[in-house]
């Protein structure tokens, strides 16, 4: 069973940018269908470490070109960086390097551009203090 998160006020979503480039090797992940946040089909991910007792989840996520995640909420925080691709999220194209931070409060909806179409937009997510099982209303990709 998953810890409560800490009984804070939630901390509004933060967008950092960054001028860092990454060197991935995206053919040799062993990415799998999405088992962690419940969104819409298509989402692939490859998971690093994950504890549900701790409500922990480290994982990249490959999200198909032209992906729209749903505005959401989910029981957990998480720290997502941008690998390679953009995320366009609350007015900002977020591209390799940057930063989103997001918890309780509705985010989104975030839209996935990669120049390969063939994997798309990659990125890492961290996810802690309980589930992170997305909560959203419409699928915007129908
Ligand atoms: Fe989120």
């Amino acid at each position: 069973m998953a810890q409560d998160f800490p009984d804070v006020e939630p901390q509004d979503w933060v967008i950092t940018e960054t001028e860092i480039q990454w060197s991935i090797d995206v053919e040799n992940i062993p990415w799998e269908d999405d088992p962690h946040m419940e969104l819409p089909e298509g989402v692939k991910t490859y998971t690093v470490n994950s504890n549900e007792a701790e409500g922990r989840a480290d994982f990249f996520i490959r999200f198909p070109e032209g992906y729209i995640e749903p505005e959401h909420t989910h029981p957990s925080a998480h720290a997502v960086m941008i690998i390679d691709g953009t995320m366009t999220v609350h007015g900002h194209t977020l591209t390799s390097g940057d930063y989103i931070y997001g918890q309780k409060l509705p985010h989104g909806p975030m839209e996935y551009h990669s120049e390969d179409a063939d994997y798309g937009c990659l990125v890492f997510a961290s996810f802690v203090g309980g589930s992170p099982a997305h909560e959203w209303d419409e699928d915007p990709n129908e």
